[in-house]
């Protein structure tokens, strides 16, 4: 008998440290649920109330013709600093260059816009993910850490040809890209 009730007391103490505990876990649950709901409000009111710190617009009717959207001006271009600014226009049904050639590990700025409607600008395998906005600027800082391709397609419909609106980004090793560097030419690798 006194087995029995000896082995009851236990049972009842071991149950009320599992429910002590129980209760613990909960507590925290809920306090990381109610840590992300704050979080995720801060950040969608912040960034509602808190435009970007700099809105780019542009000419869609005129940007083929003068400013930094010209042809002969899309494509890499070193800057003084070392960085790299890649200069690229999507429009029904291409991206101008279509083939983007950057270096590793050097900071790119992607600065993209679109003369016709709304492309989708996505480079695969990496966080870069936007829309091309006709009269605005994307403007997107990115580095590569290899060498390698990725595929960059448009993801936002943009017409009957949206299916077929593909380009790519190659990443080379950065000092082969400064050998093909020449002053003041802007670099693609579309063959
Ligand atoms: Cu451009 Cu879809």
């Amino acid at each position: 008998m006194t087995d029995g009730s000896s082995s009851t007391d236990s049972h009842s103490g071991s149950a009320s440290v599992a429910a002590r505990i129980e209760r613990r876990w909960a507590a925290i649950s809920i306090g990381i649920i109610a840590l992300i709901g704050v979080m995720a409000a801060y950040a969608g009111i912040h960034r509602a109330t808190m435009p970007q710190t700099q809105v780019e617009t542009i000419d869609p009717t005129t940007l083929h013709l003068n400013g930094e959207f010209i042809e002969s001006n899309l494509g890499s271009a070193i800057e003084p600093d070392g960085s790299v600014t890649v200069r690229v226009v999507g429009q029904q049904y291409s991206f101008t260059p279509q083939c983007i050639l950057v270096p590793t590990n050097t900071p790119v700025t992607i600065r993209a816009t679109s003369p016709d409607v709304v492309h989708g600008f996505l480079i695969e395998g990496t966080n870069i993910n936007t829309m091309l906005v006709p009269g605005y600027i994307s403007d997107l800082p990115v580095q590569f850490d290899k060498p390698g391709e990725h595929l960059m397609p448009c993801h936002e419909f943009c017409g009957v040809g949206h299916e077929g609106m593909w380009g790519k980004v190659k990443v080379i090793d950065k000092f082969d890209f400064l050998q093909l560097s020449t002053k003041g030419r802007r670099l693609n690798c579309v063959d």
